[in-house]
């Protein structure tokens, strides 16, 4: 009978269709999607960090606005991804509880501070456009609710990313000192940028496996070139240039070549090491305390709610 059901699901992966919640799967592929996905959850949550840094000091209403709505979509990509999460048997409880002790991890990229006014505008298309050229993929990944979170999480990655575009437009069209700035954020965010897609495919150890079972659709460094490709013409109309002295078109190829980025620097930043890592974590701790007596409370609500029920 585990034959049997071992046959189905390979079955239903091989044929680009979904394994949902209730279906049999092998354990480790249940494992994967769980890390995988709570990584993905925490960096939405963690990402609100860097830009919230400039929500009180936006410098318009309009910019107010829009910056703040752009923060609570990403606590609503967060809940979203945990939500999907919870499909695969893990609460939402223990994943903050292996977010704040450490045991899981985020995204690099939110390892790196918000200097700058500027940084709005390059986070949203440097940062949400490496995001949406991952996870567009990932609407057709194997497992269910994941690839459905990612339908959603897509659509509204995409208004933050022309948003970033917008506001970096605008500052291009300002003062020297305003032009000065952008080039100075997207100097900064460039090669953390490209890590966000994870190591070389050769130092990847879960790509392989992710890729037989359709949890990832594309591997790490073919989503990295993309991602440069789509940037080039971006940057020239923005009139802005890539720190990369090696970066160039092949026509051989189809695509542009680019050097290495610093992958001693992203193992730091993955072993803690990066400028924020621990303002990061100790800023999600305290919320998380901060926040312990609305949980209590919700909790002791319901349970009066669910007693007055009771015949
Ligand atoms: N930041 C932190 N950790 C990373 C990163 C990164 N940019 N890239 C890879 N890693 C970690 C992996 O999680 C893995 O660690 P683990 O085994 O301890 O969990 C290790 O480095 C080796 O990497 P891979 O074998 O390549 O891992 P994987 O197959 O999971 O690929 C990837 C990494 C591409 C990030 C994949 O997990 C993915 O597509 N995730 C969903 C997208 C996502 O999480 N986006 C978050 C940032 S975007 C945003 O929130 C706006």
């Amino acid at each position: 009978e585990q034959q049997d059901l071992q046959d189905h699901f390979d079955a239903v992966v091989s044929r680009h269709e979904r394994i949902e919640p209730r279906d049999w799967m092998p354990e480790r592929y249940r494992a994967t999607l769980v890390r995988q996905i709570a990584q993905h959850a925490h960096s939405e949550i963690i990402g609100m960090q860097p830009e919230g840094n400039w929500i009180t000091r936006a410098p318009s209403l309009r910019r107010k606005a829009v910056l703040l709505a752009k923060v609570q979509d990403e606590a609503g990509h967060g809940l979203y991804l945990y939500s999907a999460a919870e499909t695969l048997g893990v609460s939402r409880a223990e994943l903050t509880e292996k977010l704040v002790s450490g045991q899981q991890k985020y995204s690099s990229i939110f390892n790196y501070p918000t200097l700058s006014y500027a940084d709005v505008g390059t986070i949203g298309w440097l940062v949400d456009g490496a995001a949406i050229c991952n996870q567009v993929p990932l609407c057709r990944t194997s497992y269910g609710p994941y690839g459905r979170a990612m339908i959603r999480v897509c659509k509204e990655e995409s208004f933050h990313q022309r948003q970033g575009y917008e506001l970096l437009m605008t500052m291009m069209s300002g003062t020297d000192e305003q032009r000065a700035m952008v080039q100075e954020s997207v100097d900064r965010f460039w090669w953390p940028a490209l890590m966000m897609f994870g190591p070389p495919d050769d130092d990847s150890p879960n790509t392989a496996q992710s890729m037989a079972w359709g949890i990832k659709r594309d591997t790490n460094d073919e989503l990295r070139q993309k991602f440069v490709d789509m940037s080039v013409p971006q940057a020239e109309r923005l009139g802005v240039t890539f720190p990369d002295p090696e970066l160039r078109w092949n026509a051989e190829r189809g695509h542009h070549d680019f050097g290495r980025p610093d992958w001693e620097e992203f193992a730091a930043v993955l072993r803690g090491e990066g400028p924020c890592n621990a303002q990061r974590l100790e800023h999600r701790r305290r919320a998380h305390d901060d926040g312990a007596w609305v949980r209590e409370a919700a909790l002791a609500y319901a349970r009066r709610e669910s007693d007055a029920l009771e015949p």
